[in-house]
């Protein structure tokens, strides 16, 4: 099968690639994130999705079977102070890959969304919650789901909607990780302060509605995050538009992470409690049932401890 892969090179597309080695794949990268010396042996084309014309190129010659669509924008608190930059990549882009897709004949479409779409929830959260975004990064994503149902309605092109819950972790092998710049995610920032390449963590909000006061979030490994993708490519084998979230439908404050960071390293982290940022909620935790039920996926990594010990090993090799 013919598979391409928009923001193959970032974190979570390079953990998919690197468990889906049997297909022919075309990584689609502007490099804005992602690495290109991640995975060796894979071929890629750098193109900016906004860029319509040279990206109908690229499908033209490739002509895949199915897409595979990671390449977005993905930091809440600059999604706020910048929102037009989150729906230029999120939503023009996203459509120009929807358009190429029309325009090769290709049905099939595996996207990234996020739990952002949710806003806040105290109760674990399933896929028919209302959504309500907190962030233009979390409307942007929203949007391009409707921009699915849509397409599928009037073109025919079936739809996996993945909504994650925290990423986290990194390939065992210690090779493939985290690229982001900057980071916002609290465990990359937590284990890089441990290893000392970085001074000190910041804990953004500690006066959330939560028992300790911290923000609390349920952490999805990124190799679990992959296997659901390449469970999706056998669902698309049906016609139609489909949601999942994908969690561990467990939540850990960040108080707890720094528990159980320090815990599994044997280190003392050097952290300061800051102002909470824009756009994030105070909980938000999966129910992952339908995913689990429909695609028969079922998250490997369960244990915060062992997730942090993953990112931990790969950035010891940074
Ligand atoms: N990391 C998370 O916790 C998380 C949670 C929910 C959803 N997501 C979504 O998952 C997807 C992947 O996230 P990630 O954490 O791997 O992010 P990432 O930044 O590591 O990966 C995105 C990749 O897309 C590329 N890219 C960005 N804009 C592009 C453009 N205009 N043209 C071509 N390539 C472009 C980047 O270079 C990068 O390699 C994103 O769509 C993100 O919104 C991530």
């Amino acid at each position: 099968m013919k598979i391409l892969v928009t923001g193959g090179f970032g974190y979570i597309g390079a953990h998919f690639i690197n468990r889906l080695k049997e297909h022919e794949i075309l990584v689609v990268e502007n490099f804005c994130q992602g690495r290109n010396n991640v995975i060796e042996g894979i071929q890629y084309k750098e193109v900016d999705i906004r860029n319509k014309e040279k990206l109908l190129e690229v499908f033209r010659e490739f002509r895949p079977d199915i897409v595979v669509h990671y390449a977005a924008l993905a930091n809440v608190p600059d999604s706020v102070a910048n929102p037009a930059k989150y729906y230029d990549t999120n939503i023009i882009g996203s459509l120009n890959v929807l358009e190429c897709m029309r325009e090769v004949g290709c049905k099939k479409i595996i996207f990234s969304s996020t739990a952002a779409v949710y806003g806040q929830s105290d109760e674990l959260i399933n896929e028919d919650h209302p959504k309500n975004p907190t962030s233009p990064y979390g409307h942007s994503k929203l949007m391009f789901e409707q921009i699915l149902k849509d397409y599928h309605r009037a073109y025919g092109i079936s739809s996996v909607s993945f909504r994650y819950f925290c990423a986290s972790g990194c390939d065992e092998g210690g090779k493939i990780g985290c690229y982001h710049d900057p980071e916002t995610q609290a465990i990359p920032n937590l284990v890089k302060t441990l290893l000392g390449k970085q001074e000190i963590f910041n804990v953004w909000g500690g006066d959330f509605p939560t028992p300790d006061g911290t923000g609390v979030r349920d952490y999805i490994h990124v190799n679990d995050l992959a296997d659901a993708h390449i469970l999706a490519i056998k669902k698309l084998e049906e016609n139609g538009c489909f949601d999942y979230n994908l969690g561990i439908n467990k939540g850990f404050s960040v108080m707890e992470l720094i528990k159980e960071a320090e815990r599994v390293t044997g280190k003392k982290l050097n952290y300061k409690m800051s102002p909470r940022r824009a756009g994030d909620p105070a909980t938000i935790i999966a129910s992952s049932m339908k995913a689990q039920k429909e695609l028969r996926w079922t998250p490997k990594y369960t244990d915060i401890g062992e997730i942090i010990l993953t990112d931990y090993n790969f950035f010891k090799t940074q």
